[in-house]
């Protein structure tokens, strides 16, 4: 078996999969948002691995099917009062969407009448299947098959359960990826920032300055998933990525005080970029654009415009945020930080 060439199959497919249904938007959840949301989860799994010494090749299969069933995910149910209804697990129950196309994850998943299980549950069964088509040992299998069903964790575990169900450090590692990538750090800024303009359209207007304002409330209430982690070079590197969104929001705040500079050249001008594409906003391609697009065009104002001095200054501190946030955002999206 060509491992590379298995693993570039499986990507595809996995891409393929999320291509299938035709709605963007559902909850805090857009139709490139999985795959870029994959590809991030999957680095930084592989990451704590090595820092853990866990299966990376397990954390790198198994990463990138992970969250293979989850376009089927529809609105939360709730019941008459209006409360979310949870299954016996605390998982909150979602309507299933049904994909306007076909493929063999769809097709095994009809087979296995996976409808109504929430996604690590019917993720695990296409996993297993999936695997079972190449050349990998069973046991590799089987693991990630584990790997993929604990990266949800149930509410109220017992001790006992949840030995059985994060036996293995890769089931750990791959919850805490999973679990970081929406709420710590640059790239869950990035969501914040996507889901928060979005309603706020909706509603009418975004206001940037309250935005900014508020950010620390959004940061704080993350502080418990980092606590909660499951290992602990996941806890330092999620402390990590909430010290930075601190001093991010720090940055933003001063920025506040001199608007005209900073919405053209700083971070709240990258606020009001993200703003303007918030529709079904693609990471890596958002990414690509402010680094080759975005930030080149202000370095070019900034040496042809006739500015004074302070201005000039001002500008350029400016730019250099904008470059120190793009480097970590990159860092952060392959895993590294
Ligand atoms: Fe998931
Ligand atoms: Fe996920």
């Amino acid at each position: 078996m060509n491992y590379a060439q298995v693993l570039n199959e499986l990507e595809t497919l996995v891409n393929d999969t999320f291509t299938l249904w035709e709605h963007n938007r559902v909850g805090f959840q857009w139709r490139h948002y999985t795959w870029n949301h994959t590809m991030r989860v999957r680095a930084m799994g592989m990451e704590l691995g090595k820092r853990e010494g866990g299966d990376v090749k397990l954390l790198e299969v198994a990463g990138t099917l992970h969250d293979i069933t989850k376009r089927y995910d529809g609105v939360i149910l709730t019941d008459d009062n209006g409360q979310r209804i949870l299954d016996h697990n605390g998982f909150w129950l979602n309507e299933t969407l049904t994909p306007a196309g076909q493929n063999i994850v769809t097709e095994l998943y009809n087979k296995h009448d996976l409808h109504g299980k929430v996604h690590h549950e019917s993720g695990a069964v296409i996993t297993e299947n999936i695997l079972e088509m190449y050349d990998f040992e069973s046991d590799f299998v089987e693991a990630a098959t584990a790997v993929v069903l604990a990266h949800l964790k149930p509410m109220n575990l017992t001790a006992e359960d949840f030995k059985l169900l994060y036996n293995r450090v890769e089931n750990q590692i791959l919850y805490d990826a999973d679990t970081m990538d929406p709420n710590v750090g640059y790239t869950a800024f990035f969501r914040n920032i996507h889901i928060h303009s979005y309603f706020a359209l909706q509603r009418g207007n975004f206001d940037l300055e309250d935005y900014v304002r508020n950010l620390p409330r959004w940061i704080n209430s993350k502080q418990e998933f980092v606590d909660k982690l499951l290992t602990e070079s996941s806890r330092e590197v999620a402390q990590a990525r909430q010290d930075r969104n601190q001093h991010l929001f720090l940055q933003m705040v001063d920025e506040l005080d001199d608007m005209e500079i900073n919405r053209k050249y700083g971070l709240l001008g990258i606020i009001e970029y993200f703003v303007s594409v918030t529709e079904d906003p693609h990471f890596l391609n958002q990414l690509d654009h402010l680094q080759n697009e975005w930030l080149p065009l202000r370095q070019q104002w900034l040496a042809e415009e006739e500015q004074d001095a302070s201005a000039r200054d001002r500008a350029q501190a400016a730019i250099d945020r904008v470059d120190d946030f793009l480097t970590l955002l990159t860092r952060e999206s392959n895993g590294e930080i």
